[in-house]
């Protein structure tokens, strides 16, 4: 459910949820000075360096850089969005938030929260009947693979009955109607008109969704009969594609690493064995939006499914997407042909975390599939091996990179560095010679990059010079009407600060007043925690005017240089351009010269 709520409604939610406050809720807090103190939540540290401002109430860590309002603190340490953030801040402090205005959408959302408490009731249901003398062959079977009922417990198991209703005369006694069991796929529809569960006979896991709320199930059956597994159908709130098994527990582990395999009970066991950090996608491909999921909770992401081929393929095919969409990705292949389950089983927890410890790149996950399609005992495999693997190699675009890699793949399978650096060359010169088109596309593009490089630098230290102002004016409303006048809306060079600045100009021109904590309301998540340091670190000055006329001055200097800069390229190859052209730069260079120079002199 999508409801935009008013800026007044968020700045009123945030005034009541005292971040002081709010933080000792998650950290010991020690005052020094104006400022609190702690061992920062967000990373590992031993002394403290996070710091919370009563003030400007905005919290900053000077370890890991992350800063913000109340509304930041909660979306880090709760791992929820925005928008969650508020409701769960609103919730806090006892604000009502108000409905969505749109009928449809709020009968949606009804729709799915009936669905949800459905969900919630089976779950119950299965899982007091597990715990009965019913579900005895259920826990026995659990036994036989050494799950503890503790970890049962932990991720709610059950087990439903094998009979053909039970679970709707269940739902039916809690006053459930027959419409929405239909429409949460637990309860289906006979030819004549029956209503019966979809699930006898079944060990029930109950899928959670990040927050902890019952979604759907997987029901497996206790002997080898087929098929193995049932899931929920997709529903208003279940989308197999956009959820991952047990995240909402590995979210909270303690490692920027996420695992994941294919089964529930992959998950299950290796969480017995201490190791928390683990999801499965949910019988599935992985799909682009559990790519971006991993992507959200974890820094690197470590792909390990069946070695059989299936589990090869899907790795290959989770690769390149995790891949493609900015992820750090390794792959971890369990010995042996078993699943993370078997092996854990078997060897150990220990074993298991050498084994994602020497998870395996994806240059060097691809090389190992390519060496296990030759024969690198005859010198024709060897070859053909050599060839395809630099291939590989030659697609590697850092140099460096390539080279280590070079390096590690030569010993590994005793082939000479040199012969191997050199057959990785030829390919490389061919592979970006193959054509002369794009070659010239990508040499300009290249250079391009090269000049653009001190240009973003350039850019850069304009934002920072301009992200300075507008947090010292939340600092101090009363350097308004200079800004107004000298560093116009229109003139911001960055989209961000451009949106941020008319958001505050407005609110000043109505002469209401703009707090630092209310700035944290407006600026993207991305760009919190600079904010946050800029505040903390920069906005202290004698004069509060001269400081941003400084900055505006600064601001415009860097500006006509990076101009200037551009001029004196064109004019250093003026072969493209008209007689006209090259008067009008070179005028245009005369003027830039003057102005900074005048920029330069001017006192403040
Ligand atoms: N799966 C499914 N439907 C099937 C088979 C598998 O949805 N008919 C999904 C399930 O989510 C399952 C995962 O694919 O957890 C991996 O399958 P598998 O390795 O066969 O299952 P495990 O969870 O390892 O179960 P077990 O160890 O009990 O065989
Ligand atoms: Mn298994």
């Amino acid at each position: 459910m999508f409801i935009r709520y008013s800026d007044e409604l968020i700045e009123e939610i945030r005034i009541n949820n005292d971040i002081v406050d709010v933080v000792s809720e998650y950290v010991r807090l020690e005052k020094r000075g104006k400022n609190y103190f702690g061992l920062c939540p967000f990373h590992r540290e031993k002394t403290p360096s996070f710091s919370v401002e009563d003030v400007k109430q905005i919290f900053y860590c000077f370890g890991c850089g992350k800063g913000g309002n109340v509304f930041q603190f909660i979306t880090l340490a709760e791992k929820i969005d925005f928008i969650d953030a508020v409701r769960h801040l609103a919730d806090r402090a006892k604000i009502e938030l108000p409905e969505s205005d749109d009928a449809e959408e709020v009968a949606r959302a009804r729709q799915k929260q009936q669905v949800s408490e459905i969900n919630l009731l089976a779950a119950r249901y299965y899982n007091d009947v597990f715990n009965s003398d019913k579900g005895t062959v259920a826990r026995d079977y659990l036994k036989r693979r050494d799950i503890s009922v503790s970890t049962a417990k932990k991720f709610g198991l059950g087990y439903s009955p094998d009979q053909w209703d039970s679970l709707y005369e269940h739902l039916k006694a809690s006053g459930s109607n027959d419409e929405l069991m239909l429409k949460s796929g637990l309860i289906q529809k006979s030819a004549k008109g029956q209503l019966y569960d979809r699930f006898r006979g079944r060990l029930m896991f109950p899928i959670f969704d990040v927050r902890g709320l019952v979604i759907g199930f997987g029901g497996r059956v206790l002997d080898d009969s087929l098929p193995k597994y049932m899931n929920s159908p997709e529903t208003v709130v279940y989308n197999k594609g956009k959820h991952l098994y047990a995240l909402n527990f590995a979210k909270n582990a303690d490692s920027e690493k996420l695992v994941v395999v294919e089964g529930y009970m992959d998950v299950i066991s290796l969480y017995q064995s201490g190791i928390n950090n683990v999801v499965a996608s949910l019988g599935t491909a992985l799909t682009e939006s559990q790519g971006r999921l991993l992507k959200k909770y974890a820094q690197e992401i470590v792909i390990s499914y069946d070695s059989d081929k299936a589990g090869q393929a899907a790795t290959q095919r989770g690769l390149d997407l995790l891949n493609s969409i900015g992820c750090n990705v390794k792959v971890l292949t369990v010995p042996d042909g078993k699943d993370p389950d078997g092996f854990i089983r078997k060897s150990g927890p220990d074993s298991f975390k050498r084994l994602i410890e020497g998870s395996l790149t994806l240059i060097e996950y691809k090389i190992r599939v390519l060496r296990q399609g030759h024969d690198l005992s005859t010198t024709d495999g060897k070859i053909a091996f050599l060839n395809k693997a630099a291939l590989v190699l030659a697609k590697v675009d850092n140099a460096v990179e390539r080279e280590m890699y070079i390096k590690k793949l030569s010993a590994e399978y005793e082939i000479s560095e040199e012969a191997m650096l050199s057959e990785v060359l030829r390919r490389t010169r061919r592979s970006s010679a193959s054509s002369g088109k794009s070659l010239k596309i990508a040499n300009a593009v290249e250079a391009a990059r090269k000049s653009a490089a001190p240009v973003d630098e350039v850019q850069e230290k304009i934002l920072q010079s301009e992200r300075f102002i507008l947090s010292l004016l939340c600092v101090d409303n009363s350097i308004y009407p200079v800004l107004k006048e000298h560093f116009k809306v229109n003139e911001i060079t960055g989209d961000e600060n451009k949106r941020i600045a008319q958001i505050i100009y407005t609110k000043l021109n109505e002469r209401k007043d703009f707090t630092p904590a209310e700035l944290m309301n407006v600026v993207s998540s991305q760009e919190a925690g600079e904010f946050a340091r800029v505040l903390k670190e920069e906005c202290h000055c004698d004069d509060n005017s001269k400081a941003v006329l400084g900055k505006i001055k600064e601001i415009g200097i860097l500006k006509a240089e990076r101009r200037q800069k551009q001029v004196l390229e064109l004019l250093r190859n003026t072969e493209n351009l008209s007689k006209g052209d090259v008067d009008k730069l070179k005028l245009e260079l005369r003027d830039l010269i003057l102005k900074i120079k005048n920029m330069k002199d001017m006192p403040i």
